[in-house]
């Protein structure tokens, strides 16, 4: 899996992302991360990227051109390896909002592009050249799109195969039936008075998984009775 990120904060995203589970991954070569500075493409004599926007109102906007030239960089080359254009993925509380499902088809592809805007949003022209899919963390406002951008490559790249130590992890996990994951306990056996349940110290690997599937399902009941 290769991700390409067009942003005006390639650091934030590159140290974001280099530690734990994720830099593992990069450093095996499972997972690849570029990130791309958009400003890199303004042909503005100060490097500026942003204007005012037409008809007025509060705060700038990302221009064009350096965003499709920044986009261009990347595509050209995927095209010509792969043969195919990438999909595009940009980050706006306008788009579908992510969910595990969308993480399963994302993890399916060589190549993902995401474009994060900042500001008052991307030139809609750039946006209608270039992305294929408008996604959302959520009904929130954040001020660029540089941390959903983190959070979708963090989901996606737990399905990448070799990612997770134990291919199991990522199929017993919440979300994978639409059901949350049931509780976990390690030792001591008693902390300040409190006790692991007992099934999980019997060996009996059908009573556990008996327990463990009831106990999934009252969480999902109370927390998240939405998903059932
Ligand atoms: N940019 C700003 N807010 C966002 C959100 N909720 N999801 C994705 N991108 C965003």
């Amino acid at each position: 899996m290769r991700y390409h990120v067009l942003t005006l904060f390639p650091e934030m995203i590159l140290d974001g992302l280099n530690t734990s589970i994720i830099g593992r991954a990069m450093n095996k070569g499972l997972i690849e991360l570029n990130a791309i500075n958009i400003r890199d493409f303004s042909t503005n004599k100060h490097m500026k990227v942003d204007d005012y926007p037409y008809g007025g109102g509060a705060g700038m906007v990302m221009q064009a051109e350096p965003v499709y030239l920044s986009y261009k960089s990347v595509a050209d080359d995927i095209i010509s390896r792969t043969g195919k254009k990438p999909r595009v993925v940009y980050l706006t509380p306008q788009g579908k909002v992510f969910n595990q499902r969308m993480a399963e088809e994302f993890a399916k592809e060589e190549d993902l592009i995401f474009l994060c805007g900042h500001y008052e949003g991307i030139d809609e022209r750039a946006l209608e050249l270039i992305v294929t899919d408008n996604v959302s963390i959520g009904d929130y406002v954040l001020t660029g799109g540089e941390l959903p951008a983190m959070v979708m490559i963090d989901t996606i790249s737990r399905l990448v195969k070799g990612v997770l130590n134990n291919d199991d992890s990522a199929k017993y996990e919440s979300f994978a039936d639409n059901r949350l994951e049931y509780p976990q306990y390690t030792r001591p056996e008693e902390f300040m008075g409190m006790k692991v349940p007992k099934v999980l110290l019997s060996g009996d690997h059908k009573k556990v998984e008996q327990w463990r599937e009831e106990e999934s399902l009252k969480r999902t009941k109370e927390r998240r009775p939405d998903l059932l």
